[in-house]
């Protein structure tokens, strides 16, 4: 099939890369000429494991064209995703104007019968005014080209999108036109596979499915965080807490790990404009705006226990920090913890010294250059000279360190695991005291 995607965000490009992997003829536009003449290098502007190796091949094979003709790209195809950002309004509510600029230039273009997908997350109702924007734009000019809206949200996760891409575990298809739903299934038919996948519904409860999914997501996040923080006072550990809930499957397993507060360009954005929309709707989300509360406090925890071993000045102190990215595996900073980390103790007057596998030059970019932030390119450079150590972000390589070497090189002999990976006894058993999130001891 022909298809068109806008956007050469995470979602557009991983959509459009896989979609070609399949066998599909994919053009991906973008206003930023600079990102298309990179990704015409072969050159991909994030980091997404597998993802660069697909762009190539699918490139070189002449299935993947990027381009920043609007026009000759809703010429080809049949089928033109909509996958641009919807950021955050200062209100919190989601930022339509890219996604109806794109149906806009939809309208003033379009010559034959189209289906334009939905797939950037978007408030329930951006459907019909896609539809309206794209029939006002034919009416002026007097057409009548038929075409169709559908909302196709994407349950992608960064780091793991290729594969979340190529092996869906649910294929969101909100669609009132039958003929629409047929040429998606085709398009789908490749991912579909061992069992039926496509999830049919009507358009709003499409665009809903998506903010309830990473709501419920967040939800979840925000409740053990809580139980951690009520276990730490009660002298329970949250970790066995955790493993007692997940055991009934009602429960589950995923999503209950309490941490240092979920981050991100999708939770915190998605959450606020649930809220947002809502409030539109004259409802009050007493329970979203309570994850998110919990949330932010979260993000202010490790800081918090940092302070309380320490005392209230900090200046002087060198703290380390491993793992800067929100999440393993991507080099994103949005939403961050290590944001509000960082924050507060260059406030208190700490110096730090971090090492994230990939996302040193996005926290150079943010911060700059400052005397109170030494990036470091090796795991245990970050410990020279430092006080203490603070996991941030779970990276693999963090998980088994060699903590004589810890012992040796920490001033302070502490460890602060935002995102307990290590067994408390383990690290004390090296001669070090352990702060870990929810873990009763640390009273
Ligand atoms: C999230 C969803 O997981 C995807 O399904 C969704 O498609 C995507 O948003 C989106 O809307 O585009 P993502 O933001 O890439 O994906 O990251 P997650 O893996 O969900 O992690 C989000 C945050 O929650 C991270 O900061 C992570 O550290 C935190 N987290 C996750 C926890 O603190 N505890 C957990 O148990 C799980």
């Amino acid at each position: 099939m022909r298809v068109t995607i806008f956007g050469t965000g995470y979602v557009g490009l991983v959509t459009g890369t896989c979609l070609a992997e399949v066998g599909n003829d994919v053009v991906c536009v973008d206003v930023d000429a600079n990102k298309i003449a990179r990704l015409e290098r072969g050159e991909v502007p994030i980091y997404e494991p597998g993802l660069e190796p697909l762009v190539r091949a699918n490139h070189a094979s002449g299935h993947l064209k990027f381009t920043t003709d609007a026009a000759a790209a809703i010429e080809h195809g049949q089928i033109v995703f909509i996958a641009v950002g919807t950021p955050p309004d200062e209100d919190g509510s989601a930022d339509l104007s890219h996604v109806l600029t794109v149906a806009r230039t939809i309208g003033r273009t379009l010559s034959r019968y189209t289906v334009v997908v939905n797939k950037s997350t978007v408030p329930v109702g951006t459907a019909d005014a896609v539809r309206a924007a794209i029939s006002a734009e034919l009416s002026a000019r007097s057409s009548e080209v038929g075409f169709d809206v559908v909302s196709n949200p994407e349950f992608l996760k960064e780091g793991d999108a290729v594969q979340d891409c190529l092996r869906p575990d649910r294929i969101v298809v909100g669609a009132e036109s039958a003929h629409a739903v047929d040429l998606l299934k085709a398009l789908y038919a490749p991912f579909n596979r061992n069992h039926e996948r496509i999830v049919l519904m009507d358009v709003r409860s499409a665009e809903l499915t998506k903010y309830a999914a990473n709501a419920m997501l967040a939800t979840k996040i925000s409740f053990m965080n809580e139980i951690a923080n009520i276990a730490e006072q009660v002298g329970a550990d949250v970790e066995q807490v955790r493993r007692g809930i997940g055991s009934d499957p009602r429960i589950g397993y995923h999503f209950i790990y309490p941490g240092a507060g979920y981050g991100g360009s999708c939770f915190p954005k998605d959450v606020k404009a649930l809220e947002y929309a809502a409030r539109a709707h004259a409802y009050e989300p007493r329970l979203l705006s309570a994850v998110e509360a919990v949330n932010a406090a979260q993000k202010r925890r490790l800081f918090a226990l940092i302070q309380r071993h320490f005392g209230e000045s900090l200046a002087g102190r060198t703290i380390a920090l491993w793992g800067l990215a929100f999440k393993p595996n991507t080099d994103d900073m949005r939403e961050a913890p290590s944001r509000t980390l960082l924050e507060q103790l260059w406030a208190a007057g700490a110096t730090v010294r971090a090492y994230d596998p990939e996302a040193a030059a996005e926290t150079r970019r943010l911060y700059g250059a400052r005397k109170d932030l030494i990036l470091c390119d090796q795991q245990y450079a970050a410990l020279e000279g430092a006080d203490a150590l603070v996991v941030v972000t779970e990276w693999k390589a963090f998980r088994s360190p060699d903590f004589e070497r810890l012992h040796a090189l920490l001033k302070e002999r502490v460890i602060f695991d935002g995102r307990n990976i290590f067994e408390p006894k383990v690290v004390e058993a090296a001669g070090l005291a352990y702060y870990g999130i929810g873990r009763g001891r640390s009273v």
